[in-house]
This record gives structure tokens, sequence and C-alpha cells, in this order.
């Protein structure tokens, strides 16, 4: 059936425009997202590749040209304004649903995830307080309660979680808590993490005022037991005073701490254990390669990122906790959201599932997920980027021109043409980002500097692979 666009009127203040909730929502949505599709359409179309050509010049006269006065007195109508700067994005975007965009852990979102996404901003519930988000709040709770035993098993109830938006506020979250658990017996907390971690932890706590971390070195790339026992032994204060971060998926190599390792450290010295699991939670999915990750369910708190290896648009992260009672610390009043005697008459309080105010409920993506797909669907996902990434290491390792820095350990392949410097590794990236023809990422590791390509895109086949690598070696200093 064809519905009639909605009408735009020359003087927005004499009739508003259409919303997205209420029953009328959705009729007046269907026009608007034909227009949004088409666009979408039209981008990818004229862009015709990863990334646009040209470089950060071509695209900003782009983008300025499709935008020209971005607020006019008279406006445009939505039609215009969806159709022009939709496409101009959409035209110059990096795409992670191309093969050859796979330069960081941006993954391509799965049409349903991002379907999921649409529903949520039309409905826009705020997850701070119930009266906002009845159902949403209801399904955060049952969502964040999976995935808690997911990661930590255990009773009904011990662990828990938080949606967060992304690994860097669950970083900062883990460093917060440890803080206030040192502080609730006196102490400091001091922070150790592995010279392959995240730079959001130091950050973290820098921002929490706590002192500089302790790096532990991380010779092979992940962090080194013996060394972190030494710093554990060395490091003056009383049990319950530290707190080690370890890794599981660096940034870089995609490498995984010694998990079990660490957490018997941790247990020996009376430390608290974060990882930063960001990208290798994902492999909890899978039967395959969930043993990767033994250990983990012993962490104190977890961070993990389903906008990296669970296929979800940004933001959707989560911070796990062993113990549900460690979030207690992020209780917090505030009466017109939730006062006394609304929370002691039953009305539940959300105040305390986040330090932020206003939030979007990003759990309604990853539950529609969840369900659809199942533990097997996103296995099977998580098995066939892992056996990608496998076979791209095959083909630089049988490739007299390259050099491979290591298997992969989930996703990510390091390498670089062999004789090359690392000028030349540099430049070879900034080529093909220019042209727009492939999108790789850069590690400095070993004291050399290498390519890098993050495999998260399910789709990408054999083909692909044996085109990116054509692609490097054609792209020579000019
Ligand atoms: C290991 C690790 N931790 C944390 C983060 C930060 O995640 P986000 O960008 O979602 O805040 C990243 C980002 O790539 C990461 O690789």
């Amino acid at each position: 059936m064809l519905v009639a666009p909605p009408e735009y009127p020359e003087d927005p203040m004499s009739s508003p425009p259409p919303l997205a909730g209420g029953p009328q929502g959705p009729q007046a949505l269907r026009p608007l997202l034909e227009t949004t599709l088409n666009a979408l359409a039209e981008g990818a179309t004229e862009r015709d590749g990863p990334l646009p050509r040209g470089g950060p010049a071509a695209v900003e006269a782009r983008v300025r040209e499709a935008a020209g006065d971005l607020l006019p007195a008279q406006g445009t109508g939505a039609d215009d304004a969806l159709r022009t700067l939709v496409a101009a994005v959409a035209a110059g975007a990096a795409d992670p649903a191309n093969p050859l965009c796979a330069a960081h852990l941006h993954c391509p979102p799965l049409a349903l995830a991002t379907a999921a996404d649409l529903a949520a901003s039309a409905l826009n519930p705020s997850m701070d307080s119930w009266d906002q988000a009845p159902a949403a709040s209801a399904l955060e709770a049952l969502l964040t309660a999976t995935l808690a035993a997911e990661v930590h098993g255990g009773p009904p109830d011990a662990a828990d979680a938080l949606i967060t938006t992304g690994g860097t506020e669950s970083n900062q979250l883990a460093l917060l808590l440890a803080r206030e658990q040192a502080a609730a017996h006196g102490h400091h907390p001091h922070v150790l993490v592995g010279a392959n971690a995240h730079h959001s932890l130091r950050r973290a706590a820098w921002l929490l005022g706590l002192p500089e971390p302790v790096t532990v070195p991380a010779p092979a790339g992940v962090l080194d037991p013996a060394a972190l026992d030494e710093a554990l032994t060395e490091l003056p204060g009383p049990p319950g005073h530290f707190l080690v971060t370890a890794t599981a998926g660096t940034t870089d190599a995609g490498l995984i701490d010694p998990l079990t390792d660490i957490a018997d450290l941790c247990a020996t010295h009376g430390a608290r254990l974060h990882v930063d699991a960001a990208y290798g939670a994902g492999l909890l999915f899978s039967d395959v390669h969930k043993t990767k990750l033994h250990g983990l369910d012993r962490a104190d708190s977890v961070a993990l990122d389903l906008h990296k290896l669970g296929w979800q648009p940004a933001a959707a992260g989560v911070l796990t906790v062993r113990a549900a009672a460690d979030l207690d610390v992020l209780g917090h009043r505030a009466d017109y959201l939730n006062a006394d005697d609304d929370t002691e008459a039953g009305l539940p309080d959300l105040l305390g599932r986040s330090l932020r105010t206003t939030r979007r409920p990003d759990a309604l993506k990853i539950a529609v997920t969840l369900k659809a797909l199942g533990r097997t669907g996103l296995g099977a996902l998580v098995d066939q980027v892992c056996d990608r990434a496998r076979e791209f290491a095959d083909l630089v390792a049988a490739h007299p021109g390259f050099e491979l820095y290591d298997k992969p350990a989930i996703s990510t392949v390091l390498f670089r043409p062999a004789d090359a410097d690392d000028d030349h590794i540099a430049y070879v990236r900034r080529t093909l980002l220019t042209d727009g023809t492939a999108v790789l990422g850069r590690a400095q590791l070993d004291g050399r500097r290498w390519l890098k390509a993050t495999l998260l895109n399910p789709h990408t086949g054999p083909e692909d692979l044996a085109a990116l690598l054509t692609l490097v070696e054609g792209t020579s200093p000019r």
C-alpha cells in the first residue's frame, strides 16, 4: 500500500512536523525511511568501495556542498534534508560492511540489530527512571542478568552487569568499583596494567585521581605472569589494595593474556582482577573458541563490547561483575528520578545502573540479536571471522613478499611487506586510504610497524582476502 508522504509546511511553527512515536509514528516514519534507505543506497553506489576516494579534503568538500547552509531561515523540508545529508554521509563513509574495510574493531552491524535500534529511537525510552522506560528497563534487567551469567556462571543473580557506551566506560567503571572497594578498607588502590593494555585504563586512573598505574611487561604481546608476580610481591600495601587489569583481545594484535595464571596470582596476592575483554569476550558464544577465555569467569569485573565481536551498531558495551553487590556503590538519589517513597512503593530504581542520567535503551538491539541468532548463530559468526583471519594469515605466510607477525588468536592479522621499512608501511596504509581502496590499521610491536587487518565481517570470503593482499602488494612508494 502506498502511503502519502507527510507534508512539511513552509513555516515549521504553524504545524509541528510528525513524531516518531504513538499510533501514527510508524505511518510518519515509513516514507521517511524509504527516502533514507534510498539515500543510503545512493551514497554506497557513489562511493563504490570501502572508503571515499581523495582523502580528507575531497570528503570535506562533498559534505560542505551537500550541507549548504545548515541553519537556513526557512528549512528545506524532511525529504531534501534526509536525501542530501544521508547520501553525503553514506558516500563518505568508511563502510565496515565492505570486506576491504578492516582497520579497527569497528564491526559491520547486523541489519536486524539496526532495525531494533530504529525502534529504540522511535520509542526513545530513557533508562534513568522507570516512568521513562517501563518495559525497556525490564528487558535491560533480563539482558544484564543473562550476560552476567554467561561471563561468570555461578548461581542465579550472583553476578550482575551494566550496559555502557563501550570498553572505555566499562574500564572506567571497573577502576571506580576497585577504588571504592579499597576505600571501604581505608586504602587507595594501586592499579597494574600490562604494557599491552588499552589506553583507556591509564586515562581512567588519571580521571579517578588514582596513582599512575604500574606497567607490567608484556614481552610477547601478552602480560607476563612472572613479571606480575614480581610486581605484586614488591609493591607496598596490604591485600585488597591492588587492581590487576588483564586483556582478552588486545587492540593491536588480538592476543589474550594468560587469564588462569593471572587469576591464580590475584588470588595469591589478594588482588582484585579486571579483564578488559572488550574484543575477546565474543568468543564465549563459540564452542570452538570459548576455551581461549578459560579463567575469565574468575575476574571480579569484565568489559565486553558487542559493538566489536557482536555485530551491534555502536554503542553496545557491557561491564559484568562477579559479585552483584559490587555495584551498590553506584547507588544515588535524585528526588525527581528515584524518590525513596517511590522506590519503597515498588518503582524500580534505575539511577544506580549507570553514571549517566539520560541513557539510550541499547539493550533492545542486543536482546533482539541474542534471541534471533541464539548461541549457535552468534557462535557461527565468531567462527567465521576467526576462520577468515586464519586463512588470511596462511596466505600472508605463504607469500614470499610478505612477513606475518603471528598466527591470529582471534581475528586480527598483523603483516608487512618483506624488506619494507616503517615509513613504507605507513605510506602503504595512507595510499590505500587516499585511493579509497582498502582500510587497514597500523600497530607498533616488537619495535617495528605492522599493517593490521581486523577481520570482523562474516561475509568476507577467501577472494576478498586475496584481493586485499594484491592491493597491498601493488602499492609501492611513488
Ligand atoms: C581492548 C580494548 N579495550 C577497550 C577499548 C575501548 O572501547 P570503546 O572504543 O568501545 O570505548 C578498545 C577499543 O578498541 C579495545 O580494543
